[in-house]
């Protein structure tokens, strides 16, 4: 269940030509089942209209703080009550200057004073705006006074030059609120995450795979950061954005990836392999392109040693989590894993059905742990997935019996 469900977000609007992207972010959030409200400047309603901001929040769209006041009540701080969090984008030079003062201008202004929950301001402007010191200056007395700044990304900007300063994106955005109101509970832990499959060269040119994405384990590296954990993820060859605030290891085949874990492994306090390793790669790789015959052509492959049970001799204390991606005999074969690799506890998936496993955005997973639980989850998103693995992984690191029957099955 994503964290804005339910939940208020109060976005204020800047005037600044990135305010087109307010509605994508709108969109976003909606999708999310958040209650969204917006809020703009007199100026950023020459950017984007209300009216396209109310039909895709389904809510008024207030501008003046005036506007409010005929709803007997105080408008102003009864918007600034109703916010679970508020998120300012784009968070023009003026509008950023003027919360770090405190002035209470426009409507906009005089709800950030009101304000007590969690604020989020993401900057776009011109780069040198952006680089001048009393934007820089601004910018830090919010962060120190508890505020996230959701820096903007560099590239092309609207004023024709080249730099930081462009609005972050919409995504990045909603993924810094739903961290701003998620459960910090895995504050303490440094996860280092496996994800995506590898790749074995033939020749300079081909290469033996597998069918995995990476799904799985980036929503995982995504949910650890949004519950407050340091997150390195240690990825195969995967077309998918690195998760905000994830520091990612790119590799390519199985034993870059696994000497990758390795080195890491120091740094971690809990494992989870999510990656799809090769079990064998060609024994020797050709350095020239091979060429077409008609004989065909026999692959001698050479088995990749497993790294998990070589990580184990070296656990002191870290929790280690494995998966199984099995096409028959599920648990049993999971079992057979979480003993042979001496693992804490290992995700088991079956990974020929067509809604579970590679390459689909739902999964539906068994966990069996050193315990003797078996939990088998219903058909949910990855994302979901990812939250019930950190759950058990809060759960034994806090050292709690499961709550939970020996069998759950939704
Ligand atoms: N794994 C590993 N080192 C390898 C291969 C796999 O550490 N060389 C890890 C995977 O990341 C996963 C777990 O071991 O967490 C199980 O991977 P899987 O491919 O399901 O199991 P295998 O041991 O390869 O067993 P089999 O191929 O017989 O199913």
């Amino acid at each position: 269940m994503s964290a804005l469900r339910n939940k208020t977000i109060l976005l204020g609007v800047g005037g600044g030509i990135a305010a087109y992207k307010a509605c994508e972010l709108v969109r976003l959030l909606t999708a999310r089942e958040a209650r969204v409200r917006v809020m703009m400047t007199p100026n950023a309603a020459h950017f984007v209209t209300p009216l396209t901001l109310q039909t895709l929040s389904l809510n008024p769209v207030s501008i003046d703080t005036f506007d409010l006041t005929h709803e007997s009540e105080i408008g102003h701080i009864r918007l600034a009550d109703t916010a679970d969090a508020i998120v300012i984008a784009p968070a023009t030079a003026d509008l950023i200057a003027k919360a770090a003062t405190g002035i209470a201008d426009t409507l906009v202004t005089t709800v950030l004073l009101a304000a007590r929950c969690p604020v989020a301001f993401a900057p776009a402007m011109n780069v040198h705006m952006y680089e001048h010191p009393a934007v820089a200056e601004n910018l830090e007395k919010l962060r120190a006074r508890g505020a996230a700044i959701i820096e903007p990304a560099a590239g092309a900007l609207a004023c024709g030059y080249e730099g930081r300063g462009r609005l972050a994106e919409p995504a990045a955005i909603v993924e810094e609120i739903e961290r701003m109101l998620s459960r910090k509970d895995l504050a303490a832990e440094r996860i280092l995450i496996t994800a995506g499959p590898t790749q074995e060269a033939i020749d300079p040119v081909r290469f033996v795979s597998n069918r995995s994405t990476g799904k799985m384990g980036f929503a995982i590296a995504r949910a650890a950061w949004r519950r407050g954990a340091a997150v390195r993820l240690v990825a195969g060859p995967s077309a998918l954005a690195t998760p905000r605030g994830v520091e990612r290891i790119d590799t390519v085949s199985a034993a870059e990836m696994l000497s990758a874990t390795s080195r890491n492994f120091p740094w971690c306090s809990s494992l989870i392999m999510a990656a799809a390793v090769a079990d064998f790669r060609p024994r020797e790789p050709a350095a020239q392109k091979l060429k077409k015959n008609s004989r065909g052509l026999a692959l001698d492959l050479a088995p990749i040693a497993d790294e998990l049970p070589r990580l184990a001799a070296r656990k002191a204390g870290r929790i280690l989590i494995g998966f199984a991606a099995e096409t028959e005999d599920l648990e049993v074969n999971a079992l057979d894993k979480l003993r042979r690799k001496r693992l804490d506890m290992i995700v088991g998936n079956d990974v020929s059905r067509s809604d579970a496993g590679f390459a689909v955005d739902t999964n539906i997973v068994t966990i069996l742990d050193t315990d003797g639980h078996v939990e088998t989850t219903p058909k949910l998103s990855k994302d979901e997935v990812a939250d019930v693995i950190l759950d058990r992984l809060a759960a034994r690191r806090a050292g709690k019996p499961r709550s939970a029957a020996l069998r759950v099955s939704r």
